[in-house]
C-alpha cells in the first residue's frame, strides 16, 4: 500500500490523510468542492505549525509531511491508489455513485474503505465492481488523535482483506478492531444509552441536565457528561445517528430517539456550534452550577444508565457483534470511556447489573429494559467476562 487516496477534505477526511502522510504514505485527497480542499490544506498547515511550536514535531518531519500530501479537484487523481478511504456525506445514494465511478477507475488489485458511522456496508459494497475488495474502516473524531478504527467486512469482503487492513492500521499506530457489518458497529451502538438513557430521566424530571451531567462525570469518571457530550457532536448528528440505527434495527424499543433532542434540532439549537442546546453558550452566560441531589438518589442514576451500557456492551458480545477484548478496547480508545464496559460488569457484579436491570423492567413495563440474554447467562453461571485479577483486562 504505497499511495493513499482520501475521499472528502472534511473533518475526518482532513484528519485521515494526516495520519496516513504520517505514517509515511503519499496521499491523494479529492474533494468535489475546490474551498473545502483550501481550508483542509489551510488547517493542516496550522495544525502542524502548532505541533512544530510546541516541539511535538521536527519542521523537516512537517514539511515533509505536508509535501507528501497532494490535493485534487478530479477524482482521476485517485487513479493509481492502493488505497482509497472514502469521508463524503453520510449518504448511501451519494456513496454508491462515488464508489461506481471509483471502482471503474482503479486497478483490481486496488482496496476501497468506507469511513461510513451508520450506514450497511454490504450495501455500499454491492456499488462496485469488485465488492470482495470492499470494507469499512470507521476512524474516530478526531482522526489523528483517537486510536481507534473499527474494521468492518462487507459480507462480500475477500477474507484476506480484513487481518491486512488491521495490520496496516497496526503500522499507523491505531488500534484496530474487528467488528461485524451491523447498525451503529461497536461504538455507535454501545454508546447509546449513555444518551437515550439520560434523555429519559431528564424528560421524567428525575434531574436536571447539569445535575444528570456531574453525577456521571463524578460518580463514573466519564470525561463529559451526556448532554454536555450531545452538545459537543451536534444535535443534528447526534440524532441522526440515533434515528439511522433505530431503523435499521426495526424500531427496537432501546434506540428509540427522544422528542426532546428532535425538538432541539427543529429550533436550531444544535449545541456548541450553534451557540445554544441543553447549554447556552453564548458569550456572557453564566456556566450553570447545579442543585446537590441526595446521595442516594445520585446513586440511582448513575447505576440506571451504567446498567444500560453494559447491557448494550453484552449484548453485542452475545450477538457476536465483536469480541470481548475488541468491545472493552472500543469504548476506551474510540469514546475515552474510563474503562471497558464488560469490565466494569465484573467489577460491579453482573448480578448487581441484571437486578437494576429487572428492577427498572417490573417499574417501567417497558421492553427497551430487558436483560440481555448474554448477561443472564453468565449471571446464573457466576461467570466473569475478564479472569479474576488480570493485568491484562480491557
Ligand atoms: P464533512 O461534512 O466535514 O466533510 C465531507 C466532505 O465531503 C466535504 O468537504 C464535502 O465537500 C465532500 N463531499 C461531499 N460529497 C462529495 C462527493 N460526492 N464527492 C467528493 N466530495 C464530496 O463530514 P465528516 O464529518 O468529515 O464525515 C465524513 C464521513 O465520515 C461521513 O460518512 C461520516 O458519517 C463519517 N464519520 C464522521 C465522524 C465525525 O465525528 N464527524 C466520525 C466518524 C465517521
Amino acid at each position: 500500500m504505497k499511495q493513499i487516496g482520501i475521499i472528502g477534505s472534511g473533518a475526518m477526511g482532513a484528519g485521515i490523510a494526516q495520519v496516513a502522510a504520517a505514517a509515511g504514505h503519499d496521499v491523494v485527497i479529492y474533494d468535489a468542492r475546490e474551498d473545502a480542499l483550501t481550508t483542509a490544506r489551510d488547517r493542516l498547515h496550522e495544525t502542524l505549525g502548532k505541533l512544530v511550536a510546541k516541539g511535538k514535531m521536527s519542521a523537516s518531519d512537517s514539511t515533509a509531511l505536508f509535501g507528501r500530501i497532494a490535493w485534487a479537484g478530479t477524482l482521476g487523481a485517485l487513479r493509481d491508489s492502493d488505497l482509497v478511504i472514502e469521508a463524503i456525506v453520510e449518504d448511501e445514494g451519494v456513496k454508491k455513485e462515488v464508489f461506481r465511478a471509483l471502482s471503474a477507475l482503479v486497478s483490481d488489485q486496488a482496496v476501497i474503505a468506507s469511513n461510513t458511522s451508520s450506514l450497511s456496508v454490504s450495501a455500499l459494497a454491492s456499488a462496485c465492481q469488485k465488492p470482495e475488495r470492499f470494507l469499512g474502516l470507521h476512524f474516530f473524531n478526531p482522526a489523528p488523535l483517537m486510536p481507534l478504527v473499527e474494521v468492518i467486512p462487507a459480507l462480500q469482503t475477500d477474507p484476506g482483506l480484513p487481518p491486512r487492513l488491521k495490520a496496516l492500521m497496526d503500522q499507523w499506530g491505531k488500534r484496530p478492531v474487528l467488528a461485524r457489518d451491523t447498525p451503529g458497529f461497536i461504538v455507535n451502538r454501545i454508546a447509546r444509552p449513555y444518551y437515550s438513557e439520560s434523555l429519559r430521566i431528564l424528560e421524567e424530571g428525575i434531574a436536571t441536565a447539569p445535575q444528570i451531567d456531574r453525577i456521571l462525570k463524578e460518580e463514573g469518571g466519564f470525561r463529559m457528561g451526556p448532554f454536555e457530550l450531545m452538545d459537543f457532536i451536534g444535535h443534528d448528528v447526534n440524532l441522526a445517528v440515533t434515528e439511522s440505527v433505530w431503523r435499521a434495527c426495526h424500531h427496537e424499543p432501546r434506540y428509540q430517539p427522544s422528542f426532546t433532542q428532535r425538538r432541539l434540532v427543529d429550533a436550531g439549537w444544535l449545541g456548541r456550534k450553534s451557540g445554544r442546546g441543553f447549554y447556552d453558550y453564548r458569550e456572557g452566560t453564566p456556566a450553570p452550577d447545579p442543585e446537590e441531589i441526595p446521595a442516594s438518589e445520585r446513586t440511582a442514576v448513575f447505576e440506571r444508565v451504567l446498567a444500560m451500557l453494559i447491557n448494550e456492551a453484552a449484548d453485542a458480545w452475545y450477538y457476536r457483534v465483536a469480541d470481548r477484548d475488541a468491545i472493552d478496547l472500543a469504548m476506551t480508545m474510540g469514546v475515552n470511556y474510563p474503562k471497558g464496559l464488560l469490565r466494569w460488569a465484573d467489577d460491579w457484579g453482573i448480578s448487581a447489573v441484571v437486578t437494576v436491570l429487572d428492577r427498572l423492567f417490573h417499574y417501567y413495563h417497558d421492553p427497551r429494559y430487558r436483560c440481555s440474554p448474554g448477561l443472564r447467562q453468565m449471571s446464573a453461571r457466576s461467570e466473569r467476562f475478564w479472569p479474576e485479577n488480570d493485568p491484562d483486562h480491557g
